[in-house]
């Protein structure tokens, strides 16, 4: 197989997002749509990519620059159309040799099988090929024409085309394959006398044609190739992916009964035979194994949980929460950073950060995880089988040995040895008959007048 390059148009300024934010830097799926052209590059086998980005632009350059290496992010000096933009990787792909597909960086769910059509298309004696859709509202796209056989002829943008050339709903998607040299080659013929002034990338299969070469479409579907322009348009798109996903999950074996209120990140991982109840967030890095319940209202993020673990309704896991097999996290439980072991259980409003839960160790109602004194943070060690009562605070650094038990709203500070009963608070004192003595007093007071010093 020829080596692949990718060349990722991402100078647009973006103006109708009226964000400060670059567009391709915002998220779908909680990658950014940069990222997700990078990703698609990658999926493709492309030995570099390189992202054209426009002048000062330093948060998207430093973005790119993450993704791709900074050798390979490259400046369109002015936005003189698709060509020019192109054109602009011309020096840094100058020793590539293979095939580059141009991609679009605010384009951002291109399926990896659309862009192997394409570079499959250059494979069958195409010389440049286009990723085309037959589209429901053709109006500002770029139209295909093509002849009886299906070859390409030529693209015509809708400004420049005839009342004849309109009526083609065949459209371009923007996504070209060719070889690498000849993309060059072709670019360097590229002129700008059409309606917008504008070097055409477009222009590219006319001047392939021109020079006897063939050039193809490849299909895909519209909803593939959906651009973003707006912040409208980008929740458009999230939609598509959403949908996409909770499809995916669907097909294989995970029970959601309200799947449209339920949102997933691009790399959310959930076995078949897992239950998501409604309204449930992934943000990004989740993974659920077989046979888990997530209920409704919870939050996960950057967390593992374990087959038959139940979640929810009401949690939030945060980054580095990792629940154990047939674990319970119930309503109001926080967790960030803790392993929490097998079969162990926090049910109730609690707070665990920064720490360890042993296996079927049962953390009550209430228990905080003190673990931040306002400069460091430090580690609670729950052992095995342990017992924290109800209204607890752990003041990190703190262990908890095996089997320990702590009696309810204790504050924690030193550690409690292995099958120990530590309780650290005010002892109860019971005064008898002093509530009903207390009440005959103050209702005397109240009827004679006789308000106490300082009462209103
Ligand atoms: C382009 C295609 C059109 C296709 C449509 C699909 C051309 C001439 N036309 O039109 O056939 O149907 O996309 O959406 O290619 N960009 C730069 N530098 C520039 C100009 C553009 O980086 O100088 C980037 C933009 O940021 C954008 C992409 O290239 O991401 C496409 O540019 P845009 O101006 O939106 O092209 P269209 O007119 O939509
Ligand atoms: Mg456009």
């Amino acid at each position: 197989m020829a080596d692949r390059f990718a060349i990722i148009l991402a100078a647009g300024k973006g103006t109708r997002m009226k964000s400060p934010r670059p567009k391709v830097l915002h998220e779908i799926g909680g990658r950014s749509m940069l990222a997700w052209s990078v990703a698609l590059a990658n999926e493709l086998g492309c030995r570099r990519s390189v992202v054209v980005v426009g002048p000062d632009m330093p948060q998207l350059s430093g973005a790119a620059a993450k993704l791709v290496g900074a050798e390979n992010v490259v400046v369109q000096r002015e936005q003189l159309g698709t060509a020019n933009a192109v054109d602009a990787a011309r020096q840094a792909l100058s020793g590539a040799d293979g095939e580059a597909i141009v991609l679009y960086a605010d384009t951002p769910l291109i399926p990896a099988e659309a862009g192997e059509r394409a570079f499959a298309e250059l494979g069958k004696g195409a010389s440049v090929c286009v990723l085309g859709f037959e589209a429901r509202l053709p109006n500002r796209y770029g139209r295909l024409v093509t002849t009886g056989d299906g070859a390409l002829e030529a693209i015509v943008e809708a400004n420049d085309a005839s009342e004849e050339q309109l009526q083609i709903a065949l459209a371009n998607s923007g996504v070209m394959a060719a070889p690498v040299k000849l993309m060059f080659e072709l670019l360097a013929e590229v002129k700008n006398d059409n309606a917008k002034g504008e070097f055409y990338l477009t222009d590219l299969v006319a001047l392939a044609r021109c020079r006897g070469l063939k050039a193809g479409v490849a299909l895909c579907e519209e909803r593939d190739v959906q651009g973003v322009n707006s912040q409208a348009e980008l929740a458009q798109v999230e939609r598509v992916f959403q949908d996409g996903v909770r499809e995916r999950m669907m097909v294989t074996g995970v029970t959601i009964p309200a799947p449209e209120t339920v949102f997933f990140s691009h790399d959310t991982k959930i076995a078949a035979g897992v239950t998501i109840e409604p309204n449930v967030v992934f943000a990004t890095g989740v993974s659920v194994e077989s046979g888990a319940v997530i209920r409704a209202f919870s939050h996960l993020e950057g967390a593992k949980v374990g087959a038959g673990a139940l979640v929810g309704p009401y949690a939030r896991l945060r980054p580095g929460a990792v629940i154990g097999k047939d674990a319970h996290i119930g309503n109001f439980v926080e967790v960030k950073n803790v392993t929490v072991g097998e079969g162990a259980k926090a049910n109730h409003l609690s707070y665990l950060g920064d720490g360890d839960v042993g296996a079927g160790a049962n953390i009550g109602a209430g228990t905080i995880f003190c673990n931040y004194d306002g400069f460091f943070k430090y580690r609670t060690v729950v052992g095995e089988g342990a017992f924290v009562g109800s209204n607890s605070s752990l003041v990190a650094p703190v262990t908890i040995g095996a089997g320990g038990y702590v009696g309810s709203g204790s504050t924690v500070t030193e550690n409690v040895p292995a099958d120990a009963l530590a309780i650290a608070r005010g002892r109860q004192a019971n005064k008898d008959g002093w509530a009903k003595a207390f009440r005959a007093e103050k209702s005397a007071a109240k009827k004679s007048g006789n308000k106490p010093e300082g009462a209103l």
